[in-house]
């Protein structure tokens, strides 16, 4: 890979891509689009490519990368805080920034990889299934499924043109600092335990999400550009794993045997139960979690701890 486009680079995943991408290629060009709207740069610490300041939804593609071309886009741009509940900006921004580009990309039929989300099953409990019919609860999860819905359209118009959807299940890692409460329950929950109080969730902290590891998802990511066709694919860890547990690993991480703080839990219904079925992106991705959460969590910790992000 020669050119390599992502969005949203100065965000938690894409800055993580941009980065592994840089270290994996250190020829090839890259070029990141960004607005910062939940961004930051210090995620770019050491970026050394092409850094363009625009709204993916607005920008007028063809237009600024006239004769450019690339081997590939990575598209990770998206309003990511799931409370903002304007519709209209929420599905424009989100929906309408991926049609741009997919027309921006149509021409060459350059490769493109998306985040799509877990979020497209809904408030569903056990495992999730690329197959299982959408049931998107809030506008957030409304877009990502247009993002299928939109990506599904464009590969069946065009069968030689490669377009793959990531559903991200619960994300954590090194440079999601920057989302603050939108951050991963595991970094708000070593924030709580790093200043020596007792981690609060809701009682009795049982319930279970699928956790995956940044350097997972990028690798994921990564992997997505080799899929055998257009398609949308579940990335997460396989492994559900209960706040609970992550308690445990992280009093272990970090030398601490601090109690849970259980609380109740307001919301009439809660997930118990989140789960990738990761047999998909196995047999056609050859991808396999490296990072079970134990030992993600054990590396995320000593990250932090070192101060280097
Ligand atoms: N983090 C997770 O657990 C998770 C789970 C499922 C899906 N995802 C998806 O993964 C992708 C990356 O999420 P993240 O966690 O890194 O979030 P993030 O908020 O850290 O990153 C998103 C980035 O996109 C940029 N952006 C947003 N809208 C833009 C626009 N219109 N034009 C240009 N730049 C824009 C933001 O400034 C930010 O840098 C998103 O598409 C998100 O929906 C994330």
């Amino acid at each position: 890979m020669q050119r390599i486009l992502v969005t949203g680079g100065a965000g938690f995943i894409g800055s993580n891509l941009t980065l592994a991408l840089q270290e994996r290629h250190p020829q090839a060009e890259i070029t990141v689009v960004d607005d910062f709207r939940s961004g930051d740069f210090r995620n770019l610490r050491g970026f050394q490519g092409c850094f363009v300041s625009a709204d993916v939804s607005r920008l007028d593609w063809s237009a600024r990368f006239r004769d450019e071309t690339f081997d590939a886009i990575f598209h990770e741009a998206s309003i990511t805080d799931t409370t903002v509940h304007d519709q209209l900006l929420q599905a424009h921004d989100n929906i309408e920034g991926f049609r741009r580009l997919l027309e921006f990309a149509l021409p060459a039929q350059t490769p493109v990889v998306y985040a799509s989300s877990a979020a497209t099953y809904g408030i569903t409990s056990g495992v999730n299934r690329e197959d299982q019919a959408p049931a998107p609860a809030n506008i957030y999860a409304f877009s990502k499924v247009h993002l299928d819905n939109l990506a599904r359209r464009y590969a069946r118009r065009t069968p030689s043109w490669k377009i793959v959807g990531l559903r991200y299940f619960n994300v954590y890692g090194p440079r999601e600092t920057h989302k603050k409460a939108a951050a991963s329950m595991i970094y708000q929950l070593y924030l709580q335990m790093k200043a020596g109080r007792r981690p609060r969730v809701f009682r009795a902290g049982e319930q279970k999400r699928d956790f995956v590891y940044v350097k997972d998802v990028v690798a994921g990511t990564i992997a997505a550009l080799a899929a055998p066709r257009s398609g949308v694919y579940n990335c997460g860890s396989g492994h559900p794993f209960s706040f609970n547990e992550v308690i445990a690993a992280l009093n272990t991480a970090l030398g601490t045997s601090l109690e849970p703080d259980y609380f109740e839990n307001p919301y009439s219904f809660y997930q118990p139960h989140t789960e990738a079925d990761m047999t998909k992106a196995r047999n056609e991705l050859s991808f396999v979690p490296a990072y079970p959460p134990a030992s993600g969590i054990a590396d995320y910790v000593k990250i932090l701890e070192s101060g280097t992000v």
